[in-house]
């Protein structure tokens, strides 16, 4: 059984564990630090998190960071400060653990963009074929799939498909473009995209980099092509950072999730970060999912255990072969 939020907390109210709402004057960071402690708990938090949760992780990391965490970890509960597809990996990886997200409507528009039924559907048009999925994307949808990536090391994976073999790669056409272009590969594409990735303005980024001609664009490649090829640098979270602090460039325009830039602007104090700018007008480019969790929600699930990720065996049975076979590579790439 999971719940969401709302349901949990009306949950806990009903079992008598919450007789009033939480104090507003409770020290959260303190209590937080105090539950990690007490359960022995693992935080493990997303770069697109708020600062402040960032803050109280004991790993804070892109996706391959944060499932290669999930997997070796020696916490009895794994305290996801992410979104629902990847706590659902960490409870595939260490099924035996109890998994909770803070809020368990932390979705994912990519994930939502490849409901596992219709793709069941369009796999059966390619018999023959290798399915490589984003790990974001649904557990079920994992149990579709022959190997998972990440943006980490979604070239090595598929550079270390025999050339023979045909692939589908689902469910971000954004990546799998990228992918096609960078590996040489071609492959079929399923039409899933980041809601966040793709509301950046071209115009607007051109417009930006007249006025900020030393600066450089570094994008995610859950962008799509048009931004892509304005770029200086294309990477995921932990290599748009890493290229930060290494590339000699004082000031950068991001084209990614605004949240990583905490991590950036910490890293190069002397350096300058841009967020790209969204094509809309209340200027917004951070993921809503990712933003539901809060210090409040983060201190509840500890200390209730709940909302928790719960998964069939046969999900976590077929589903996690993916994933460890996305670790063995990256493994042996040394990732
Ligand atoms: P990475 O942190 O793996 O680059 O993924 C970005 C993202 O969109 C996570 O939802
Ligand atoms: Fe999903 Fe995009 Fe949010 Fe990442 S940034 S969690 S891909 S909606």
């Amino acid at each position: 059984m999971s719940y969401n939020y709302q349901e949990a907390v009306g949950e806990l109210k009903r079992r008598g564990y919450l007789a009033v709402d939480v104090d507003p004057t409770l020290d959260f960071e303190a209590e937080i630090i105090r539950l990690k402690k007490e359960k022995n708990a693992v935080i493990l938090a997303h770069y697109y998190q708020d600062s402040e949760i960032q803050d109280l992780a004991d790993f804070v990391g892109d996706s391959l960071g944060l499932s290669q965490e999930a997997a070796k970890t020696k916490a009895d509960m794994i305290v996801f400060a992410g979104v629902h597809f990847m706590a659902e990996t960490a409870k595939m990886l260490s099924p035996q653990k109890k998994v909770v997200l803070p809020d368990l409507n932390a979705g994912c528009s990519l994930a939502d963009s490849c409901p596992a039924p219709l793709f069941s559907k369009f796999k059966e048009k390619y018999p023959e074929h290798i399915v490589v999925s984003y790990i974001n994307c649904s557990a079920e949808l994992k149990t579709l799939t022959d190997i998972c990536c990440t943006s980490t090391n979604a070239v090595h994976i598929i550079e270390s498909i025999p050339k023979d073999k045909q692939i589908i790669f689902a469910p971000d056409r954004n990546l799998g473009k990228y992918l096609i272009k960078k590996t040489g590969r071609d492959m079929v594409l399923w039409e899933g995209a980041c809601m966040v990735h793709e509301i950046f303005s071209k115009e607007k980024i051109v417009a930006l980099m007249h006025t900020h001609p030393e600066a450089k664009l570094i994008a995610h490649p859950e962008c799509e092509p048009h931004i892509l090829e304005h770029a200086h640098y294309i990477g995921s979270t932990s290599g748009l950072l890493k290229f930060s602090k290494t590339d000699p460039a004082k000031e950068f325009i991001v084209a990614t999730e605004p949240g990583i830039i905490y991590n950036m602007e910490r890293a190069s104090p002397d350096k300058v970060f841009i967020p790209a700018p969204p094509d809309n007008h209340c200027a917004c480019n951070e993921c809503p999912h990712m933003k539901r969790n809060t210090l409040e929600k983060l201190y509840l699930c500890m200390k209730y255990e709940l909302p928790e990720i719960l998964l069939p065996d046969w999900v976590i049975d077929q589903g996690k072969k993916s994933i460890e076979r996305m670790l063995d590579i990256s493994a042996k790439a040394g990732l």
